[in-house]
């Protein structure tokens, strides 16, 4: 791990956020507080069908504002969903969105923004810093515990015609403002509840054993940890209680907090890879590597996965490892399957590691890893 001090040169990037039960009702409000008239309201048919697009489409008439409803948006969004929905953005001459639904349509909403303000494709923002022209405002509305799409300042968008996810990393892609409501969680389905949490939980790992963590990450990073640790089993059995739903959210949002500013490490530049070439769920994918790349890991950080230990494990029993109390953790939420169940080939693990070893992720895992440690580890989750 590279030596560090406190006393380091340190930016904390985070937007305003408004958390609380009925979070979502003051949608209208801060859209007329930024001027907006026409909004593109962009969501999925999921969080569509569940009413959530409606109640926020009332808030907005309710405050006198405009919308269209964008909803070509699928898990894993793809560079054309995004081109098509700059498209409306200009053709309905809107000057600001508002994102209701999970990291699929956020991050799809994230890049529409930035394509209608540059007039460029989405493709060509990959990378760090390469937004020159800001995006207009953007109110995000998550209804998931687990992307913290509504607090990065990144986007992963699917570039089809590659069949790989690229990253857009961009003070540009923070959105002006969060809105926490812990009710539009209750109509997620049992998976994507886990997979959500799962994906929290490797946030708030990588973050805070990154090479790039610091006194104010850490902060957050530990805090998710201990919530996400605590709830997830637990809503799992009760997904209509408020508090526990409410107690995920929170730690989507520390855990964002933490690795919007420190970034992330291995896991999620492996989970990228995946996610890219096999269409899969970004959580699921987590959750499938994130004990594998602890084991790697391990001796890289060893003081800092044993603070996690010390979160996750049976104060008790000190025998068992980081990495093992993860596993345990993701089967007792039902998550048994290998890359294997899941579809992926063993003779795609060269390609996978390839993409893996090229994602900017990868950058502050604590330990250098080649592109042959990068396929073992895929190995592993086999
Ligand atoms: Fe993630």
């Amino acid at each position: 791990m590279i030596q560090k001090s406190q006393l380091d040169l340190r930016k904390f990037v985070a937007p305003e956020f408004v958390c609380g039960h009925g979070a979502l009702q003051l949608a209208g409000r801060y859209a007329r507080n930024f001027g907006m008239k026409q909004v593109l309201l962009v969501t999925d048919p999921g969080v569509r069908a569940a009413g959530w697009a409606e109640a926020v489409g009332e808030s907005l008439t309710e405050a006198g504002v405009s919308f269209t409803i964008f909803d070509s948006v699928s898990v894993n969004p793809r560079s054309r969903q995004v081109m098509s929905g700059k498209e409306v953005y200009l053709s309905e001459e809107c000057n600001g969105i508002v994102s209701v639904g999970g990291g699929s349509p956020m991050d799809c909403a994230k890049g529409i923004g930035i394509a209608s303000s540059n007039m460029r494709d989405i493709l060509t923002f990959e990378g760090v810093d390469r937004v020159p022209v800001p995006a207009p405002p953007l109110i995000c509305i998550p209804t998931t515990a687990g992307s913290s799409a509504d607090v990065s300042q990144s986007a992963l968008i699917t570039d089809e015609e590659r069949k790989r996810k690229i990253a857009i990393i961009s003070k540009a892609l923070v959105p002006d403002i969060s809105l926490l409501d812990p009710e539009p969680l209750t109509t997620m389905p049992r998976e994507l509840t886990v997979d959500t949490g799962m994906d929290t939980l490797s946030h708030a790992i990588e973050a805070y054993v990154s090479n790039a963590s610091s006194p104010m990450t850490d902060v957050h990073a530990l805090e998710a940890i201990r919530l996400i640790h605590g709830a997830l089993p637990a809503v799992v059995g009760e997904p209509d209680d408020l508090d526990l739903r409410f107690s995920t959210l929170l730690a989507s949002l520390h855990a964002g907090l933490a690795f919007s500013n420190a970034s992330l490490g291995a896991v999620h530049a492996m989970a990228h890879s995946l996610g890219g070439a096999y269409d899969l769920a970004h959580g699921r994918c987590n959750a499938l590597l994130l004990e594998h790349v602890i084991a790697a890991n391990y001796e890289a950080a060893s003081d800092r996965y044993g603070r996690i230990r010390e979160i996750i494990g049976p104060a008790q029993d000190e025998r068992t490892t980081p990495a093992e109390e993860v596993a345990a953790f993701r089967k007792a939420l039902g998550i048994t399957e290998t890359l294997a169940a899941v579809g992926v080939r063993v003779d795609a693990i060269p390609a996978l590691a390839e993409q893996a070893y090229a994602d900017p992720c990868l950058v502050t895992n604590p330990r250098n890893l080649t592109c042959e440690e990068i396929g073992r580890i895929y190995e592993h989750a086999f």
